[in-house]
């Protein structure tokens, strides 16, 4: 593994205010229909109990079924887990009351000897999807790829799961060089989008 990517990693990982740090946060905070959205950034490490129970609650409501009839299977254990890793960032969406509406998860890692941050989790829940709060948390995630020199973000998606599917290309989303070919049988796709080092 080229020392670079492990060093670069390495550095992006012990930033404990990544997004404020680097001012990576989206310029945009307005849902489609006129609602101000907020947003909190926290190491995995520093989440409550209760505000780890809602992610866990909303990624069971959201992917349970997929995950159910996926070849990896539902093994809540091992998402609980992955969710709460020493190495896992959040940002927390919240609405105008302040109530917690969607999070994303990512972490930088090296994959494939390349540095990137990786898109773990990315959760709205149903009353607030398809109002642009997916989005923004990409713009942050992309900002933040870029200022700390990590090669691209990376997530993995269900081949089942069209609206993920189009909502990554949507925002200019592609299969990832390490992505599984057709003819694999693996029911799931690896994307990625470039982003510039600043
Ligand atoms: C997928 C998800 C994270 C997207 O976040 P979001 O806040 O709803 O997305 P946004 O509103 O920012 O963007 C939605 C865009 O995705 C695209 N999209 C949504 N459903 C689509 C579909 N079925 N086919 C094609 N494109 C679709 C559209 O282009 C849409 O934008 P537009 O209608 O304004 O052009 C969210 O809907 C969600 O939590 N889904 C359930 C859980 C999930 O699947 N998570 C992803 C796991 S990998």
């Amino acid at each position: 593994m080229p020392v670079d990517s492990k060093k670069l990693v390495k550095k992006a990982c012990q930033h404990i205010k990544p997004v404020e740090k680097f001012e990576c946060e989206t310029q945009r905070s307005t849902t489609t229909d006129g609602e101000t959205i907020k947003f909190d950034y926290m190491w995995a490490t520093h989440l409550s109990d209760e505000d780890f129970e809602w992610v866990f609650s909303l990624f069971k409501e959201n992917m349970y079924d997929m995950y159910h009839k996926s070849q990896w299977g539902y093994d809540e254990n091992s998402k609980r887990n992955e969710l709460r890793a020493t190495t896992s960032r959040f940002i927390i969406a919240k609405n105008s009351k302040g109530d917690k509406i969607g999070y994303t998860t990512y972490r930088f890692v090296v994959d494939h000897n390349i540095p990137v941050a990786y898109c773990w989790e990315l959760q709205i829940v149903p009353a607030y999807q398809n109002k642009g709060i997916g989005g923004m948390m990409l713009d942050t995630l992309e900002k933040l790829s870029s200022k700390t020199n990590m090669s691209k973000v990376m997530a993995t998606v269900f081949l089942y799961n069209g609206p993920s599917l189009g909502f990554f290309h949507k925002h200019g989303y592609n299969s990832d060089v390490t992505c599984p070919s057709d003819d694999s049988g693996l029911d799931y796709a690896i994307l990625s989008k470039e982003t510039p080092s600043t």
